[in-house]
């Protein structure tokens, strides 16, 4: 593994790896540290958007894997206005091991990697979000034991997160239901990918409007924000459109008895969700959250050891 992307760089069996690697650094963590494998070693974290999780537990992963993190802030580099993206990329190689960013467009984390002679991690894009997907599937696993007999449910918008749930899917054999409103589908090339990536063990993908047809069976219930960030001059129009598709008790209980509910945060409460669903017995959003630093870890371990 060069960078880290997209999920849909990897093969089933390096995300497969990279999930039991997770696991491994999270019970190793949790029985008293991690070994510092990463010791001297520095991250850049560039931010062209705001963030909590990424922010804070990548940091931390570098942290307890004896490694250092910088934070650059969005006003800090200016990220191809102040300064072409392609010379922060050669700039940075010269500082630091590896270079997280959250950007806007995708391609400019493609450009930011293409030039960089060291790791890039992406840290959200509005395309993708695979540091997300990876910690959504080391969740599903620690819920289910495996990633077998699974129907996973996104109910929303076909945003970025969704598109990376959707490929960790077709890699780990998990049939993928979506339901979204009319003009919020997830783009076509991101369905064009998810079938060539699941040909080998082909899985189920439905795209749908209705989210109980969605959520029926579903072993896994998967909301998102109805305004990700970029979007926020579409706020008024999302607003109106999207209320059907709010994960409430009403949707959960025609989800299988088991199913988990899961989020990637931050959440919207009272739109995309209810709180007694993000606060419920089914509710996976929190040890979801953690795991963002477990997955990281696997990733920074790794591109970097
Ligand atoms: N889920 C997630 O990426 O959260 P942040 O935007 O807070 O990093
Ligand atoms: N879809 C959301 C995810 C935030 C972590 C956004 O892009 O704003």
């Amino acid at each position: 593994m060069q960078h880290f992307l997209a999920i849909s760089d990897l093969s089933s069996q390096e995300l497969n790896q990279l999930v039991d690697l997770a696991i491994d650094l999270k019970r190793e963590w949790r029985s008293g540290g991690n070994d510092p494998i990463l010791e001297s070693k520095v991250l850049a974290m560039v931010f062209q958007k705001p963030s909590l999780r990424t922010r804070v537990s990548f940091d931390m992963a570098m942290r307890h894997l004896g490694g250092d993190a910088l934070y650059l802030s969005p006003n800090e580099i200016g990220f191809g206005k102040r300064e072409a993206i392609s010379d922060v990329s050669r700039v940075l190689s010269g500082y630091v091991d590896a270079i997280m960013a959250r950007v806007f467009a995708h391609d400019h984390i493609l450009e930011l990697a293409e030039y960089a002679s060291v790791p890039v991690i992406n840290g959200l894009s509005d395309f993708n979000h695979p540091c997300q997907a990876l910690a959504d599937v080391l969740t599903i696993k620690e819920r289910f034991g495996s990633f077998d007999d699974l129907r996973v449910a996104f109910i929303g918008d076909g945003n970025n997160v969704a598109v990376s749930l959707l490929h960790s899917c077709a890699l780990l054999g998990m049939d993928f239901v979506i339901a979204t409103p009319e003009g919020y589908q997830l783009p076509r090339q991101a369905v064009e990918i998810a079938e060539d990536l699941s040909s080998d063990a082909p899985i189920s993908i439905e795209e749908l409007q209705d989210p109980e047809e969605a959520a029926r069976g579903a072993h896994v219930i998967y909301t998102d924000t109805w305004v990700s960030m970029g979007q926020e001059e579409e706020t008024k129009r999302r607003l109106e459109v999207f209320p059907p598709f709010q994960v409430n008790q009403e949707l959960l209980g025609v989800a299988d008895n088991g199913a988990i509910v899961m989020h990637c945060l931050p959440a919207h409460r009272g739109e995309e969700i209810t709180d007694d669903v993000a606060d419920g017995p089914q509710s996976a959003i929190f040890p979801q959250a953690e795991n963002r630093m477990h997955a990281q870890k696997a990733v920074l371990v790794e591109l970097l050891s």
